[in-house]
């Protein structure tokens, strides 16, 4: 199994404190592109946020691969982040003064020199493959928000990761765009065999995954 959540539980600490997720189970299998639907307040985010090791689970199993991350410390966080996840946000979030390979290539920066060698001309590979090979060394402004949004889902592939996860990646795009943006994840999680995670409201899209788990209110609800 690529990640599996047993039971999860997530509360916010706090004045009051805050309980988000309720006894989750999900699993991701290795190459599948599953959708978590939610309305905007469901826990989406913090799912995600606890499946990239951004935060932590107040109760429950969060495993990755065969590792139970209930020990993990910083560093394995930091280094599970790098090398096994890749991330794709709402907003682009390409920083203005590197080119777009470079941008592209950013997760690999983490590695060193030279990890970023070895990755560029995959990565290469992978901008001129979704129409980009003729703006590698384009500022982000000169890209329009549908070029810049591939842009950033190419460089959640860029460290090879085994799981890539999305939070409404198409949240901030027009219709039309949002659909190529889609598609294009689609695409790649069949060629690239990675898992995907999309976090979204929007049924358009998350219907038209391999499979569609709704949060409502913390709880997975059971189909
Ligand atoms: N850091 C936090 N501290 C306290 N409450 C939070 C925090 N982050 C999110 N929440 C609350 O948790 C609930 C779920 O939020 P979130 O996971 O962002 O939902 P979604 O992504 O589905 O819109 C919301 O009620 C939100 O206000
Ligand atoms: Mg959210």
């Amino acid at each position: 199994m690529v990640a599996e959540l047993i039971k999860v539980d997530k509360t916010y600490a706090g004045e009051v404190p805050t309980r988000v997720l309720f006894e989750v189970n999900l699993t991701v299998a290795p190459g599948e592109f599953l959708a978590i639907q939610g309305t905007s307040g469901s826990g989406k985010s913090t799912l995600l946020n606890l499946l990239g090791l951004l935060d932590s689970p107040t109760g429950g199993v969060l495993r990755l691969g065969d590792r139970d991350t209930a020990g993990f410390t910083a560093r394995q966080r930091a280094e599970y982040r790098r090398d096994y996840l890749g991330f794709i946000f709402q907003f682009h979030y390409l920083l203005p003064e590197f080119t777009v390979l470079e941008n592209a290539l950013m997760p690999c920066r983490l590695k060193g020199r030279e990890a970023e060698q070895a990755a560029r001309a995959r990565v290469q590979a992978l901008l001129e493959q979704v129409g980009l090979g003729e703006r590698l060394h384009y500022r982000p402004s000169q890209l329009s928000g549908g070029q810049q949004q591939r842009v950033a889902i190419i460089r959640s592939l860029a460290n090879d990761p085994v799981l890539v996860l999305a939070d409404e990646p198409t949240g901030n795009l027009d219709s039309k765009t949002a659909r190529g943006a889609y598609d294009l994840m689609r695409e790649l999680s069949r060629t690239s065999g990675k898992s995907f995670v999309m976090v979204s409201h929007d049924e358009r899209f998350t219907r038209m995954a391999d499979r569609v788990v709704q949060l409502l209110d913390g709880r997975v609800q059971q189909a």
